[in-house]
């Protein structure tokens, strides 16, 4: 698996998702992901599944610097002293001194951007986390917070699948050394049952899964998650990278975008889309 170097960042361009995933599933399913293979993990304090991850990785004795571990900060952390004291029950959660991204989870909070990428600068500083960036941000908000930060903004997580076009926030990302990682890549369910995709797979002995995975970690700076919590899906969503989609197969995923295709909206979160 290649890594992706924005900003010196280096992380490993498919990682695990555990979003709406209860502690019981991953203490039974990550450590499997880990064994496999997985080297990335991904995981926030509003899924309330951090200590479990935490537990998790460390059952498995694999070293932490060959994990790259990321979390997200909820909206609600108000204050500099609030926001830095829940990255710290984070770490303590997670059973590790630093974590290697760090990213607001979405764009609204009562918390002003220039404070909370201030925060984020200091714990960078303060060596608690390695990396920082963003979730959910427009082209515009990417922007003001690369201007209100002096450390690299290295990622922006955003929905992206074959439904939804973000070419814009990709190129705002290369305009600015910057990553996108992918969520929501199975378009809540769409994906698996695609005939364009079940097609192209076909040809290549893969699944629909398959294809679309292989299509985001082969678009440049772009990382791939990935959330299962069944154990016959790991193997399948792992093994991606023993094939190459053609520029014409590339071309006839992103053929797939539609105008409504966008999932994730939440009113009280999200910003002015692109
Ligand atoms: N920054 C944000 O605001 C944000 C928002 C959403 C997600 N995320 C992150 O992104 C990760 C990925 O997003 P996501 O959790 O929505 O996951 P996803 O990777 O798009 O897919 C999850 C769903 O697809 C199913 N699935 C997975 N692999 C499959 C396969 N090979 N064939 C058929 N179905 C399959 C899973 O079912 P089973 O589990 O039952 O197998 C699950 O229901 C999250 O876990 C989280 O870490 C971030």
């Amino acid at each position: 698996m290649h890594t992706i170097h924005a900003h010196g960042a280096n992380i490993p361009a498919l990682g695990f998702g555990t979003f709406r995933m209860p502690d019981a599933e991953v203490l039974s399913i990550l450590p499997k992901a880990l064994k496999l293979g997985f080297r990335h993990v991904d995981t926030a304090q509003i899924y309330k599944n951090e200590a479990a991850v935490g537990e998790a990785i460390a059952s498995t004795g694999i070293p932490r610097d060959e994990i790259f571990l990321t979390t997200k900060v909820w909206v609600d952390r108000v204050g500099h002293d609030a926001f830095i004291a829940s990255v710290d029950e984070s770490l303590q959660k997670l059973k590790t001194d630093h974590v290697d991204l760090l990213l607001l989870h979405w764009p609204q909070s009562e918390m002003p951007l220039a404070d909370r990428m201030g925060a984020l600068n200091a714990l960078r500083q303060a060596g608690k986390v390695k990396n920082i960036g963003v979730s959910n941000f427009s082209t515009t908000l990417m922007e003001e917070a690369v201007r209100l930060s002096d450390a690299p903004v290295v990622n922006n997580q955003i929905e992206y699948h074959p439904y939804l076009d973000q070419t814009h926030v990709i190129q705002k990302a290369h305009d600015s050394g910057m990553s996108i990682t992918a969520y929501y890549l199975m378009a809540d369910g769409a994906v698996p049952k695609d005939e364009v995709l079940k097609e192209i797979g076909a040809k290549h002995g893969k699944t629909a899964a398959q294809v679309v995975l292989r299509w985001a970690v082969s678009q440049r700076d772009v990382i791939a998650l990935s959330k299962t919590s069944t154990e016959s899906r790991l193997a399948e969503n792992y093994d991606i990278f023993d094939f190459e989609l053609s520029p014409e197969e590339m071309q006839a995923v992103h053929g797939l975008a539609r105008t409504d295709g966008r999932i994730v909206n939440p009113a009280h979160l999200a910003p002015k889309w692109d």
